[in-house]
Formats: C-alpha cells, structure tokens, sequence
C-alpha cells in the first residue's frame, strides 16, 4: 500500500493514530482531533495484510483503530508497543480477531463498540428471519427472471412465525433485543441457551405473555433451556446470537442441525464460523424445507462451494450492523477508546455507551474489554 492510500487529517496533531479504513461521519474525527492526533486513514477498500498495517504503525505511533477482517495478533501488538502505541479499538462489537491475550502481555488496552449495534443487528435477524420464512429471495429471483404466470395457490409457500417457538442461542443484548422483537410482533414462545440466564428477558416475555392472556390471546413465555440438543429439538426458528471463541467454532454441524426440525429456520447474525457451512450446504440439500438466513460466512468473504447455488438460503454480505446511525455511533464510539486512553481519563464502568454519543460526552474510554486484566481504573 502506497502512502497515497493513506488520508490525512490534521496533520499537525502531537499523536498519531492511525485507522485502517475510511469511516462514517465526522464526529469520530472531531473527537480524535480534540485529543490532538493526527489521523491516517487507509483509503484502500482491500483487506491490509499484517505487514502493511505494521508499516502504517511504523516507529512512532500512540493509538490504532482496526476492523474485524484484520487479524490482530501478537505481531501487531508488539509493533505498537515498540512505536510508543498506548491504546488500540477494533472497529466492532466482536473481537474475535483480536488476540487479547497477547495485547494485554504488550500493555495495550483493547476497545470495542458495543451498545450501538443492538438494534440495528437484531433488526436484520428479524429481516432474515421473515426473508427464509417467507422464501423472499427466492421469490424475488423468480419474479425478476420474467416468471411470473399469475397468482397461484402454491406459488412459494413458506412457513408462519406467529405463535411458533423461537430459539435464541446466546440471550446478551442483540440476541435478547431481537427476542422481544420476535415475541412481540409474532407472538413467539422463546427457548433460550446461554452461559448465563437472562432474567430481565424472561421477565418481559412473561409480562407480555400475561398482557396477551388478558385480551383472551395465547400468551407467550421465555425458558431457558439445560441444553443446546433441547433448544434445536424444540425450536421452529433458531437465531445464532453467541459469541465466537473455542467453544462456540462449529457448535452447529451435521450431527446438530439433524436434531432441528426438517422444516425449520436457522438465522446467523453472530459470526460465520459458528456453523460448519459445508455441513449447512449438506443440510440444505437434503432438506429443501428447512431455511436458513445467513449474515456471516465461516471464510469470509468466501462462500462454501455450493451455498450460493441453494434457494432454500437466503443471504447478505455481512450488514447486520449497516445503519448510517450504528456505523457513526461505532465510529464514535472506537474513536472514544482511543481518545480517552490517550487523554489519560479511566474505563466506562456501565454498560449504557449512549452519553458518549451525545453533546458533552463522558471523559471516559467507553469500553476497553481487557481493562480489568489491565488493572485500568473504572468509573460510571
Ligand atoms: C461487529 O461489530 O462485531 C459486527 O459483526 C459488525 O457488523
């Protein structure tokens, strides 16, 4: 990469930061800008090699943004330590490309962007939820390529969500967000697995299920379940919402998606390698009922051989996230990390990052995830 592929701003700032990729908004530059960097922005819309994202630190550089596509591992860590680098943020909520492990051994604070994409995520799950349910890319093909006859009793028949069972795996913010979103407008019972139980969650789906019993509707409720094998047996719908690590990489494979029902619906908004995809593909042709609505990929930006031939997938390039609000407030938010850690002001303790994206932000780091290993100070 050229240094032509680099865009400068204020160049006379005392730090330099630099971000691997160009970024939504203004706010983020503002809020860097106070903070008296100068950034350096890779205009290039290629993945960076580990090696080229080293030359961009070079021998002199306090704060780094990335993204998920790039792996950040000790090599990269250790180049920004020796640099002077205090602080990097992965331009994300997840980090599963971050070795953590090895930034904490090198003293580098790790920040994510969490909060702000909630919503816009959970919205997308409920978007592939209703495409697979309701065979939307299939029938959008068909209507495209001149096919269309007339209207016909049997012409894409899908499946109705109201009143069925949804299956959450992973109950934290996005997947409880799209569960009340589903609850709520579909009337879905809602089986859940997860590390840790989601009382407020269950709370709510119980209070709406109580809501709906007194106007004389089937009410809805939210259990958790003991085992993943129970919730895939159970579910008509099953939405990934989990993180990636060791325990999670292909937690759904042949022998898992054999105990899904033969006409059910699987949903990843999470990431890609969650799911065995050659095992997916196999499913799928096996089983031209089942459905499945994929934002993520297990070898990004490939696809499996043969999961782009299926009509029974329906699929985008990773844009669960895409908003213009999401992709500023992340924007903000990694902007933030950085900002705040070379300012030398402590970790947001609490979970809500929304006054950071308001006038008069807190003098914080919104959220560092290795802050504790760090032993980095806390305030709320
Ligand atoms: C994230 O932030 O982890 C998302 O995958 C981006 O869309």
């Amino acid at each position: 990469m050229t240094s032509k592929q680099w865009r400068v701003h204020n160049p006379a700032g005392r730090r330099r930061v630099i971000v691997t990729k160009e970024l939504p908004g203004r706010r983020w530059l503002d809020v860097l800008t106070a903070a008296d960097c100068r950034v350096e922005i890779g205009t290039s819309p290629e993945v960076l090699p580990t090696e080229v994202i080293a030359a961009a630190i070079g021998d002199h550089c306090q704060g780094a943004i990335g993204q998920l596509t790039e792996a950040w591992g000790e090599d990269l860590f250790r180049a920004l330590q020796a640099a002077g680098g205090i602080v990097y943020s992965n331009y994300a909520v997840g980090y599963n490309n971050v070795d953590l492990a090895a930034a904490t051994r090198c003293g580098i604070p790790v920040g994510n962007t969490p909060g702000v994409l909630t919503d816009t995520t959970a919205e997308m799950a409920v978007a592939l939820t209703l495409a697979a349910a309701r065979r939307l890319g299939e029938a959008e093909r068909f209507l495209r390529a001149g096919l269309y006859r007339g209207w016909l009793p049997t012409l894409f028949l899908g499946e109705l969500l109201k009143g069925k069972t949804l299956g959450l795996i992973g109950a934290g913010r996005i997947g409880a967000a799209y569960a009340r979103m589903m609850a709520r407008a579909y009337g879905m019972d809602v089986l859940y697995y997860s590390r840790s139980a989601n009382k407020a969650l269950e709370e709510d789906i119980d209070a709406f299920g109580r809501f709906l019993a007194t106007r004389g509707e089937p009410a809805v409720a939210c259990r958790r379940v003991d085992t993943l094998e129970e919730l895939l047996q159970q579910a008509d719908c099953v939405s990934i919402h989990t993180v990636l690590d060791e325990t999670t990489r292909h937690l759904i494979d042949a022998r898992r998606l054999a105990l899904m029902k033969p006409n059910a619906i699987l949903v990843n908004t999470s990431r890609g390698p969650v799911i065995r995809e050659d095992d997916l593909v196999a499913h799928c042709r096996a089983h031209p009922e089942f459905r499945a609505g994929l934002d993520v990929f297990e070898n990004e930006p490939k696809l499996a051989e043969g999961l782009g031939e299926l009509e029974n997938v329906v699929m985008v390039p990773h844009i669960a996230s895409a908003t213009g609000w999401t992709r500023r407030g992340m924007a903000t938010l990694a902007a933030a990390n950085v900002a705040g850690l070379l300012m030398g002001y402590p970790v947001w303790k609490g979970s809500d990052i929304q006054p950071f994206l308001e006038d008069s932000p807190p003098r914080a780091a919104p959220s560092i995830v290795n802050a504790e290993a760090l032993g980095l100070g806390a305030v709320s």
